[in-house]
């Protein structure tokens, strides 16, 4: 196992999902860590979990749109914990629409968290590894959306893809200071965001169906990636995107709303199963075939 003793790991969003993973999985490896979330109490439960592991760590409520606040929390997990290593851009938000509807405020609340509040955590905790001397391992959290679109999410999209892009930027800016910056691109991972995204299906089930690995990811799973380019042994290691989403992408699995064979029928099992209310609805998420199929539904079923 990859041993992480010493180190000090920070983490946004690590009040839930992917990011709470991340921040336990560091733990078991034996680093002691600051979480952060924009929901009170949130952090605080991650934290208690990680103390239960018999290691140090900390709380704090920070917004990562919040730039004054994100340094705060910097400098407070170094006088806390006394050094920071590791940092993690997690927090993200998924805002579904299409670029006929999608209203400016949603647009930009998407960007400013998923893009802009990574930036802003990235600046912040690479700042605090530049005046301590000591290197670092940045990670930031993209999607397998920032690498295929997806109708009806090109605001998710756009920002992952960002993100992607901005890590391979600032692991050039990084470099000369022993920072390694690398980011990571989730397939489905078993959280409340995919949840929302997947609608009223199962997503267990359904990924049992669509990864050629046969299983939904969990966050434990990122957690195992993201220590490993946390580790010593990845200091070589800067400027890459590492997907992790069992063989989705490459399956041509990622299209549930593109109308790709393994998706489309998967969803086809999904909407048989569905009550009329909730046919109706998942009408936002769906593509042009989809539609099609919960019309077609609709007349056979005799629904309004
Ligand atoms: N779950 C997936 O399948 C999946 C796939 C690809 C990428 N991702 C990405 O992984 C990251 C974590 O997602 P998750 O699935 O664990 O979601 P989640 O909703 O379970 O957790 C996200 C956490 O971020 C926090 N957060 C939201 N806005 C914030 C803000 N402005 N400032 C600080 N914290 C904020 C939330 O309170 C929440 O605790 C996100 O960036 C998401 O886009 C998730």
């Amino acid at each position: 196992m990859l041993n992480l003793t010493g180190k000090v790991a920070a983490v946004t969003g690590s009040g839930s999902g992917i990011g709470r993973g991340m921040a336990l999985a560091f733990a078991h490896a034996g680093a002691d860590v600051s979480c952060s979330d924009v929901v009170p109490g949130r952090a605080e439960e991650t934290a208690v979990m990680i103390r239960a592991l018999g290691r140090r760590a900390t709380a704090a409520v920070v917004d990562v749109r919040d730039r004054a606040g994100l340094g705060d929390w910097a400098g407070a997990t170094v006088h806390d914990l006394g050094r920071l290593d590791i940092a993690v851009a997690n927090a993200g938000i998924a805002r579904g629409s299409s670029v006929l509807t999608m209203g400016e405020e949603d647009f930009d609340t998407q960007m400013d968290v998923n893009s802009k509040g990574v930036f802003l955590t990235v600046q912040a905790t690479a700042r605090a590894m530049v005046r301590a001397g000591r290197g670092g391992r940045i990670i930031v959290i993209s999607s397998i959306a920032g690498e295929r679109p997806e109708p009806g999410a090109f605001a998710y999209c756009g920002s992952k893809a960002a993100v992607r892009m901005m890590a391979r930027c600032w692991a050039q800016d990084l470099a000369p200071f022993k920072i390694t910056v690398n980011s990571i691109g989730p397939g489905f991972i078993d959280t409340p965001l995919a949840a929302g995204a997947i609608g009223e299906g199962d997503i267990r089930a359904l990924n049992e169906r669509w990864v050629p690995l046969g299983r939904v990811g969990y966050p434990a799973d990122i957690g195992n990636l993201a220590c490993w380019l946390a580790s010593d042994e990845a200091e070589y290691i800067t400027g890459t995107y590492n997907i992790m989403d069992g063989g989705l992408v490459d399956a041509g699995g990622w299209g549930m709303q593109t109308g790709q064979p393994p998706m489309r029928d998967a969803y086809r099992e999904m909407l048989r199963t569905m009550s009329g209310d909730q046919l109706l609805a998942t009408l936002d998420q769906m593509t042009v075939e989809a539609l099609a199929e919960v019309e077609r539904l609709r007349i056979e079923r005799g629904l309004q």
